[in-house]
């Protein structure tokens, strides 16, 4: 007897899926003892051209995909919230498992499709979902179930990471670059989701609700994309030795859970700073692990595909823990004690007022012929363009001595 796969969705995730399941049949066979069988696949576009042969009934028909066969298990691989949800509402209510890569779904109703699946002693797993192909959900879920997590960080969104990495080292154009991560499968079908940060606040609400125990408050997160960075900026920035990155963070402190999503400035200390193209990073710290790191693809056919093939494999050996509330031994208060504003030349007596009412200190200021960068202390919001800092700020480099003539510290 062999098990029955569903596939909804056959684009660059659900064709990888396929493609990864056909081959790994034998493998699959010997670590399950059963032969594996893609019965129904479900798209959208009939007439679209495929570019992966299928040996499987595809159909564009939800009746149709859900009496083609009696499925052990269903691969979700479309997007968006709806019909996700009541598709895989239905499978998971019929007690068939779910394997979803799909993390708007599961930020925005993770909650009650995790509810319905434990009232029907089912499995919804979303390896894939979050950070492509890094195995970062099940190491939460399992070998990390019981450690206490005070903050996890990381750059969770390929798309932006590739075109920050191309648009700074490459000098290639924003557009330009665009295009090619749509080519490559790696940007969201409307890449704003990618731009603007949504892609990544979805992936750590995600995160948060495996190390904190809780499904966060959405509003709780702010969220800011890549499109206020300016060119000059990143230019300040790199001269000082620092990384511009959009970071996705989550911490705890004094049993609140806080997050967001920003830009940051990484200075050279830190290990995500490194992290570039479609390459994700992902920073776990607690008191017993100190800080684990995780570094890989983050998105993409292969990668995405290996992570849901993966996950299903995990759930047939009976692998399925769950993260209880948890307690946290080091509390986190700031998550940086730095911030970089970025001012427009007529911004200047305003930011001086500003920092002086505020009693923020300036530790240092850049010249730029578009404007000014001040490095300040603290974490407050104020009204001006502003990054946070991670890391060690003493690492920068000294400019006054070398690019005095254009660019000096005063
Ligand atoms: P994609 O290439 O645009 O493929 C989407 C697939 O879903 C297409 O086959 C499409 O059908 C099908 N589809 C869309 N709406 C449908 C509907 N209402 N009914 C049936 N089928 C429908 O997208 P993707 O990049 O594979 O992404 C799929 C999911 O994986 C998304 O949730 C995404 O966020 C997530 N993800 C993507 C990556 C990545 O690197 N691309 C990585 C991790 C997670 P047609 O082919 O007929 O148009
Ligand atoms: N659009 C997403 C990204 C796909 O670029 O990270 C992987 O989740």
């Amino acid at each position: 007897m062999s098990l029955k796969l569903g596939l909804i969705g056959f684009g660059t995730v659900g064709s990888g899926v396929y493609e990864r399941l056909v081959q790994s049949k034998d493998e699959i066979k010997q670590l399950l003892g059963k032969n594996i069988e893609v019965a129904a696949i479900l798209v959208k576009d009939r007439q679209k051209k495929r570019v992966v042969d299928v040996d499987a009934f595809v159909t564009t028909d939800w009746d149709e995909f859900t009496n083609a066969a009696q499925f052990d298990i269903v691969f979700e691989a479309i997007g968006g919230v709806e019909p996700a949800f009541t598709y895989t509402a239905e499978w998971l209510s019929k007690g068939v498992p779910v394997i979803s890569a799909n993390k708007k779904l599961i930020a925005e109703k993770g909650q009650l499709l995790e509810e319905i699946a434990e009232k029907q002693s089912t499995y919804y797993g979303y390896e894939a979902a979050v950070a492509g192909g890094i195995p970062i959900i099940n190491n939460l879920k399992g070998t990390l179930a019981t450690t206490s997590i005070s903050r996890i960080s990381g750059i969770l969104n390929g798309t932006t990471n590739y075109m920050l990495t191309e648009m700074i080292e490459k000098h290639r154009g924003f557009a330009d670059v665009l295009l090619e991560a749509q080519e490559l499968g790696y940007a969201e079908a409307d890449p704003t989701d990618d731009l603007e940060g949504y892609d990544a606040w979805y992936k750590i609400r995600i995160l948060s609700r495996l190390c904190f125990g809780k499904w966060p408050v959405a509003d709780e997160f702010p969220r800011k994309g890549v499109s206020e960075i300016k060119d000059w900026h990143v230019e300040v920035g790199e001269r000082l030795g620092f990384k511009i990155k959009l970071i996705a963070e989550a911490w705890k402190a004094e049993s609140k859970v806080s997050g967001q999503v920003t830009p940051a400035f990484l200075t050279q200390t830190e290990p995500l700073a490194n992290v570039r193209g479609v390459t994700n990073g992902i920073a776990i710290e607690g008191s017993s692990i100190d800080k684990l790191l995780f570094i890989g693809p983050g998105a993409g056919k292969e990668a995405t595909a290996n992570s849901m093939v993966e996950d299903f494999l995990f759930h047939e050996r009976s692998y399925n823990t769950k993260r209880g509330l948890g307690s946290v031994e080091k509390q986190v208060e700031e998550t940086y004690t730095y911030m970089f504003i970025f001012l427009d030349h007529s911004e200047r007596d305003e930011a001086l007022n500003w920092a002086k009412q505020n009693e923020i200190a300036i530790v240092d200021t850049f010249s730029h012929h578009e404007g000014e960068g001040w490095i300040m202390e603290g974490t407050e919001a104020s009204p001006f363009v502003t990054y946070p800092i991670f890391g060690d700020v003493s690492t920068r480099n000294r400019l006054k001595t070398v690019h005095s003539a254009q660019f000096g510290a005063f």
